[in-house]
């Protein structure tokens, strides 16, 4: 057996500031706008606030001079202390930079809103800023002298606040000002443009400065509110947003037919190289997304804003971009760094429970990975009482989206062993996912798969027994599985298509300690098996006790024992909500989704919903139901009434097949009146709306029996 030795720690510090603000100040004509808008398009900062652009926008004013006139300069004044005060919500991770107007510090408010942060003071000779200033129409440049005496009076001001003083003389473009900085910033950020915080939604038009062309959005349909907020945001800042799709998304749909959606969509909309993609979901939206992004035009910009804990504590972060080839996870892809990743860590108020759930696995797997100071923001999220849990929960996100950037910026393209620790725990859990057709949501497979890596590592490593009984213990705090019922006959066959195998078998990642992950180790199947058997399978279904050792837990509801129903609505009907309200009602997809969820689950089935507008998609899935489903509900849409590779597909499927319609079709137009799936499916339900699907999964209950 080859095992690899433990890796160096990386070169991250967790008490190195993580954020930082950079204000810039100075006269008129010093240059702080032009540098700003310069420095965040060459891969600085990618937050950028300018007071007078956001003083402006306030006071629905084109200009400062306009705004003088209508307001008068107290009003102004007053505006411009308020959107100062307003921005200076801490962030808790990344740069950003502020331009504020020349005038704002004599306000103490504002002063006293810069006081923790990196000022820069930016000043040339007077001679050298009236030359760049003069015929402009800004008010207070009217007279040379009075100019002048202004200058002298605000430089003690400028003088007082700044940590850093630069001579501006010179053309902005010789400044090099992320040298000059180097001292103040936190290490690693350059490029990676990492900004963690409440509320950075509503700061998204900072973005503008990176985009030149184009903008197009792609959002995950179930996130739809935040995608109209950013459009709105972006369209408020002067950036065309040339579409926005809304897809809805899930591991089913990231695959090359989405890819090819996002694609067909971006190109309908003009988007050239030198536009950006903004991606907002989770993280298979952002993996499709991101992927999409890479092969446009030979690679576009994407920015990333990832809107579930998975996503923003790992799978939103690191350019990995990719999707699944039928059921084999992630084996196309492309490593493509996203130019800007926004976490916006008010989402997590929002989560339910089983999203919470699946990020604190990913979040306590980089905690192991990191080391102590890392699981005991981990701890600190278990010990607090669920509703208090908003800070210990930024600060769990701030540390692990920090980690995982330092990990990726030592490898981005996966090469050396270094960024590979971040799939421990992985191989089993997407050989869990795979072998259940996703049943089991991927931080539950995590989360065994975990167990089962961290009890390989006792095994060849020798490593401390204490750690999988820590995982075993925040997990089950956290109403979190360690165990399944899985055979190792029904995981193994997964094993073999993980894409981490190349001609020396598959690598491993194990932990030697907390803090020291191993990777490439090369194990022989039948340790794995071994620790499958002895630690993390359990008998199925018998209770939710704790069984006598204290390492297993045993559920009810574990999910594999339930009958699976393929529920699969074809063309169109993932516009249910928009989509002609007299016949389909108004609910829209993911409602209907949800309840027929609910109401599967008191007839105890699984619903496995899924929509899709190609054709190709829907007979593939039928071909695959008979893998991993007990029955099958069609909607096909509009394909009912002619698509007869439906009905062939239906056809051979040795299970339940029910046909849905939300209308009545047969007391509708002529052409919908017929169906040609319904001699090859066992039962209909036409006309009772969302009710429809309650009905079918009743009718479902009692074949199954
Ligand atoms: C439908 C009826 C079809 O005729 C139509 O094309 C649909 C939805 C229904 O659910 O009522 O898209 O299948």
């Amino acid at each position: 057996m080859t095992v690899g030795g433990a890796l160096a720690a990386i070169s991250f510090d967790p008490l190195a500031p993580s954020a930082v603000r950079i204000v810039l100040v100075g006269f008129m004509g010093a240059g702080k706008t032009t540098l700003a808008r310069r420095w965040a398009r060459s891969g600085g900062p990618v937050l950028w606030f300018d007071s007078d652009r956001a003083t402006l926008e306030r006071l629905g004013c084109d200009s400062v001079e306009a705004a003088f006139q209508q307001h008068g300069e107290a009003a102004f004044r007053a505006a411009e202390r308020d959107v100062i005060v307003d921005r200076s919500v801490p962030l808790a991770r990344g740069v950003e930079v502020w331009s504020l107007g020349g005038g704002s510090l004599a306000s103490e408010e504002v002063r006293a809103a810069i006081a923790d942060a990196c000022v820069v003071w930016l000043d040339a000779p007077t001679e050298v800023l009236w030359e760049r200033i003069a015929g402009s129409d800004r008010p207070l440049a009217r007279d040379k002298n009075s100019f002048r005496e202004l200058h002298e009076v605000r430089r003690a001001t400028y003088e007082a606040v700044s940590t850093v003083q630069v001579d501006s003389s010179v053309p902005t473009e010789e400044i090099g000002l992320g040298r000059l900085l180097a001292d103040h910033l936190p290490p690693g950020w350059f490029g990676s443009g990492l900004a963690v915080g409440d509320g950075l939604t509503s700061r998204v038009q900072d973005i503008a400065a990176l985009c030149d062309g184009p903008v197009v959005i792609v959002a995950d349909r179930a996130v739809a509110r935040i995608a109209n907020e950013v459009e709105q945001r972006l369209t408020s800042a002067g950036v065309a947003v040339a579409a926005s799709q809304h897809i809805p998304m899930g591991e089913w749909n990231k695959q090359m037919a989405t890819v090819e959606l996002m694609l067909a969509g971006w190109a309908d909309a003009g988007l050239h190289r030198g536009g950006t993609v903004i991606a907002i979901g989770g993280g298979t939206l952002l993996d499709t997304a991101g992927f999409a992004a890479s092969i446009y035009q030979r690679g576009v910009d994407w920015v990333s804003i990832p809107t579930t804990l998975t996503s923003q504590v790992d799978a939103g972060i690191g350019g990995k971009t990719g999707v699944n080839l039928g059921v084999a996870k992630n084996v196309v892809g492309s490593v493509h760094m996203p130019r800007a990743t926004i976490i916006d860590t008010k989402v997590i108020d929002s989560l339910p429970d089983d999203a919470l759930r699946d990020g604190f696995v990913e979040a306590a797997k980089t905690a192991l990975l990191a080391g102590d100071w890392l699981l005991d923001r981990v701890r600190t999220v278990v010990d607090t009482p669920s509703a208090e849990r908003h800070v210990p929960w930024l600060e769990l996100i701030e540390g692990c989206s920090g980690y995982k950037d330092a990990v990726v910026s030592e490898d981005p393209f996966d090469t050396d062993g270094t960024r590979a620790q971040l799939n421990l725990g992985h191989t089993i859990g997407h050989a869990i996912e795979a072998a259940t057709g996703g049943a089991v949501s991927h931080g539950a497979a995590v989360a065994i798969g975990m167990h089962a890596a961290l009890r390989l590592s006792e095994l060849v490593l020798d490593s401390p027994t204490g750690i999988a009984n820590t995982w075993h213990d925040l997990c089950m705090r956290m109403g979190i599985v360690t165990t399944s019922p899985l055979e190792w006959e029904q995981l193994a066959p997964f094993l073999a298509l993980d894409k981490k195998r190349d001609s020396g078998g598959l690598g491993w990642v194990l932990l030697a300690a907390i803090g020291a992950p191993v990777t490439g180790a090369r194990i022989p199947e039948d340790a794995v098996e071994r620790v499958w058997n002895e630690y993390v399978r359990v008998e199925r279904n018998t209770g939710s006790e704790l069984d006598a050792s204290g390492r297993g837990i045993r559920v009810e509801s574990a999910s594999p024992r339930h009958p699976r129903v393929l529920v699969l609505f074809g063309v169109n009907l993932g516009e249910l909500g928009v989509r002609d309200a007299e016949h389909y009602g108004t609910q829209t997809l993911p409602d209907l989704v949800r309840d027929i969820e609910t109401w599967a689950s008191s007839e105890r089935l699984i619903a496995d919903c899924r929509q899709t507008d190609s054709l190709e998609r829907f007979l593939q899935a039928l071909h695959e139901a008979r893998l991993r489903h007990h029955a099958v509900i069609v909607n096909p849409g509009a394909w009912t009434h002619h698509e007869l590779s439906i009905h062939d597909a239906l056809e051979p499927l040795g299970m339940p097949r029910v046909e849905v319609h939300l209308s009545a079709i047969d007391k509708r137009e002529e052409w919908r009146q017929t169906s040609v799936i319904r001699p090859a499916v066992d039962h209909v339900v036409s006309g009772h709306g969302a009710e429809g699907y309650r009905e079918a999964l009743h009718w479902i209950r009692g074949q199954i029996g």
